[in-house]
């Protein structure tokens, strides 16, 4: 029997460690999973509502370490969790993406001589701005099984002079998540709130440091939102680090003036209703890593706002543009996808974005 403690931190992070957790206590004989929550996010509609759409049990423990700095959040981390993992005694840490939570409790684990499974390893913008991208490559290092996604994740590891022993291949634990769900999000009323369940609209969300801590690059987007807006609904669940920059930089009056009434700025949505949302979307627009790869499985046209990602298996096989923030080449873009949408083309999943991840993924740690 294998005693896992299983680490949450951030909002990427609970949809990826539900399905492992739910799969660890099927296996009961095998593992004895124990769950920790960081509280790095802490807002109903950033965590508990999560917990609740994707049942996953009440954490075991709460650290509770809120937000700061990247120094101060990482190091109060890690003095949070040492504690824990001492106190637990588990035979595996295993965490998740590649928040500040991932790197600082694969970090105490590493000094305390307890093995770490890494899921979603091998991921790699290349882009050493994005504080992610700095916590992909130091928990990689440290890891001790690294669990990846696609292939193009093994190739990287591989090429950082990662020993292929420590690598597999188990496919997107998100896309388990994703499958599962599916159904009961069709429940979901959120289309008929927002009064867009009988015609096309767009979803957009937004929440890198590099997109809203920046008035300029902001400013952009939001215009080139606006003028997508006069062609369809836009909606845009508004991440809180987003909403507190469009009132501080003023730009929320900008949007309204500038013609950007059909943008819809709502709160952030819970998983459930968020899926509903997407799933019947007509175009996203988005800046984050795990919607890339939701809209690829569902199929849903994705223009991506940044300059790079660490999924090109989302551009290659799947329904992604990589098209920056540039608001002309946006407006550019979306007239692009929408004018497609009538010839579309069946999804093209990648291997192993199956719905069993998670097993393989206990597996690979039974064996390991
Ligand atoms: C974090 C992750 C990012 C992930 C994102 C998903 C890191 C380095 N970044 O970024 O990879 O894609 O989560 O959302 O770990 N805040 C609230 N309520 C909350 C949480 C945050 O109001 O529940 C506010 C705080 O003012 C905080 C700000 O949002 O300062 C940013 O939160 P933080 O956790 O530092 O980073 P995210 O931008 O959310």
């Amino acid at each position: 029997m294998l005693k896992v403690i299983n680490v949450v931190g951030a909002r990427p992070n609970f949809m990826k460690v539900a399905p492992i957790v739910e799969a660890m206590r099927r296996r009961g004989r095998e593992f004895a999973p124990f769950v920790v929550h960081t509280g790095q996010h802490y807002d109903e509609q950033m965590s508990d509502a999560f917990f609740r759409d994707l049942g996953l049990p009440e954490p075991d423990v709460c650290l509770g370490v809120g937000s700061g700095s990247h120094a101060q959040q990482t190091a109060a981390l890690m003095q949070l969790f040492e504690p824990v993992v001492l106190r637990e005694k588990p035979d595996w840490v295993l965490v998740v993406g590649d928040v500040n939570s991932t790197l600082a409790c694969a970090l105490v684990c590493a000094k305390l001589l307890v093995k770490v499974a890494h899921v979603e390893a091998g991921l790699r913008s290349r882009d050493r701005t994005m504080p992610e991208e700095i916590n992909r490559l130091l928990t990689d290092q440290i890891a001790d099984l690294l669990l990846t996604p696609s292939r193009d994740a093994d190739a990287n590891l591989l090429a950082e002079g990662i020993p292929a022993k420590r690598i597999r291949l188990v496919g997107n634990v998100m896309i388990d998540s994703l499958f599962k769900q599916l159904e009961r999000a069709a429940g979901s009323k959120v289309r008929k709130e927002l009064g867009v369940d009988d015609k096309p609209y767009a979803v957009v969300t937004l929440h890198r440091p590099s997109n809203v801590d920046d008035a300029g690059v902001l400013r952009g987007i939001l215009s080139a939102l606006a003028q997508i807006g006069a062609r369809l609904p836009v909606v845009f669940p508004v991440h809180p680090r987003t909403r507190k920059n469009i009132y501080e930089f003023g730009l929320d009056e900008e949007l309204a003036h500038s013609g950007g009434g059909r943008v819809r700025l709502v709160e952030p949505l819970g998983y459930l209703d968020f899926l509903r949302l997407y799933s019947g979307a007509a175009l996203v627009l988005t800046d984050s890593g795990g919607i890339q790869e939701e809209t690829t499985a569902l199929g849903i046209p994705c223009l991506t706002l940044r300059e790079n990602t660490e999924r090109p298996v989302t551009v290659e096989l799947g329904t992604n543009r990589i098209v920056g923030t540039h608001p002309e080449r946006i407006v550019r873009a979306a007239t692009d996808a929408l004018e497609a949408t009538s010839t579309n083309t069946p999804p093209r999943v990648p291997p192993f974005w199956d719905g069993h991840t998670a097993d393989r993924i206990l597996d690979e740690m039974m064996n390991a």
